[in-house]
């Protein structure tokens, strides 16, 4: 088997696969769809939900993704094909693949917008008269019909690029230097935050939950959809990452490792955040552009604000790319094993086809806008989809795949668990825990849960 696979890439080092897994979940999700998720949703008792999937559900999906990748060395939908041929678990394999090419759809325009503001910044900033100004130039901006258009492509054929050179040159390199230096600006810029004069209505919004809002299961929906994006699980990511890895490392840290990082990221962005929407006056449930309108108010009243706006909007671009890298990778090397193409080949119909599939989603913000789905316009529709259903739906599937598909002497073994109390845990939260709370989830949010509840009152 080895044999097989020796002309398959491996990651340069063990720091390179911790490094690129970090790059894979530090991203849009950790800041912009952090903050204006944590924002729809009322803040602190979201984020205590949003912790408790992330341990109890996370932490474990993302264990079990580490080791069916690099038992399998193949990609998301070839590892469930050699480690149970002709087995229905390799649906996860193929949602997978289509959440990639969908959730790339609107994280490239997204991202887009971030190039776009990171220019700007790099032309003098915004000249506005007030801080209302800033909602104005952004939506000014986003509900055009060619400009986002631009700033997305550009994104993608970046990302096509990088991933056209392929996976140890392209994506090790980036993370190494660039990921230190956002976390470092994050937490100067969530301490500039907290002196705006918004810092103690902030803290009460994210650290004191108002426990009525647990009535409402969207807010779990939310909050699991949420974990999954961010930590890029439930899609054959994180399976395609390990695939590249050798058989020496330990995975149970690694795992950690990223979860840490990745929630100590999301928490430091709402600190940077929520200050200055309260201090600012914004309506902390503004929606998707809530970074866009917020942090250019921070950086228009800082000294140097507009070098802080120039390296803000850098890193997150750079951040943004290394998680859309990862988005690609799964199609990609899914499309070389299953077509025999090359990776150069493959990079550049994957990326251009998702390029396209996210036109209607930037155009659903301005001249589509009447295209509504359940009063979502075309963007939030495509991420609620692939956010909170295929990403929940294909982690249930990993969770059972390893809890009850795998011997659990293999599974203890090959996660690196072996014979432990942590690792028989481990196989109890993928084998029941895991998939009865994604499925509660589920079925609480379509109001079915309800119904039930109801027959037996
Ligand atoms: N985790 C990435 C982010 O937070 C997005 C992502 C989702 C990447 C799924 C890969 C897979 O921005």
């Amino acid at each position: 088997m080895d044999q097989l696979n020796s002309n398959r890439e491996q990651w340069g080092s063990r720091l390179g696969f911790i490094l690129a897994a970090m790059g894979s979940a530090v991203g849009l999700g950790n800041i912009w769809r952090f903050s204006y998720v944590t924002g729809e949703n009322g803040g602190a008792a979201f984020l205590l939900v949003y912790l408790l999937c992330i341990i109890a559900i996370g932490i474990p999906i993302i264990m079990a993704e580490f080791t069916i990748g690099r038992k399998a060395q193949s990609d998301a939908v070839g590892s469930f094909e050699k480690l149970a041929p002709g087995k229905p678990w390799i649906l996860a394999g193929f949602m997978g693949v289509a959440s990639a090419f969908i959730i790339l759809s609107f994280y490239g325009v997204i991202a887009g917008w971030t190039v776009k503001y990171f220019f700007s910044y790099l032309t003098g900033g915004f000249s506005v008269q007030n801080d209302e100004a800033y909602a104005d130039v952004f939506v000014g901006f986003i509900t055009s019909t060619y400009e986002p258009l631009f700033w997305q492509f550009a994104f993608m054929a970046i990302t096509v690029g990088i991933v056209f050179v392929g996976v140890k040159k392209g994506i090790e390199a980036t993370n190494k230097i660039l990921m230190p230096l956002l976390a470092i600006l994050v937490v100067i810029l969530a301490g500039y935050s907290l002196s705006l004069g918004g810092a103690s209505e902030a803290l009460s919004f994210l650290f004191t939950p108002d426990w009525s809002k647990l009535a409402d299961p969207n807010v779990y929906l939310a909050a699991l959809g949420q974990a999954f994006f961010s930590l890029s699980l439930g899609m054959g990511a994180l399976i395609t990452y390990g695939s590249y890895l050798s058989k020496k490392e330990q995975l149970p840290g690694a795992a950690l490792g990223v979860a840490a990082l990745d929630t100590g990221f999301a928490i430091i962005a709402g600190l940077m955040i929520f200050p200055a929407v309260f201090a600012f006056g914004i309506e902390p449930g503004f929606g998707p552009g809530l970074v866009f309108i917020t942090l250019p108010g921070i950086f228009d009243s800082i000294a140097f604000g507009t070098l802080f706006g120039l390296a803000f909007f850098f890193l997150l671009a750079a951040a943004a790319l290394s998680s859309a890298v990862s988005l690609l990778e799964v199609a990609v090397a899914y499309f070389i094993r299953k077509f025999s193409w090359s990776r150069q080949k493959a990079s550049l119909i994957v990326g251009g086809i998702i390029f396209l599939l996210g036109i209607p989603s930037s155009l659903g913000i301005g001249p589509l806008s009447d295209i509504t789905f359940f009063g979502k316009d075309i963007l939030d529709s495509m991420d609620f989809i692939a956010s909170n259903i295929l990403l929940p739906l294909g982690g249930l599937i990993i969770a059972l795949f390893m809890g009850w598909g795998w011997k659990k002497t293999d599974a203890l073994a090959e996660s690196d668990f072996g014979d432990t109390a942590i690792g028989h845990a481990w196989i109890f939260t993928l084998r029941y825990f895991a998939p009865i709370a994604i499925f509660l989830i589920f079925l609480a949010s379509t109001g079915l849960l309800d119904l039930i509840k109801s027959l037996f009152s």
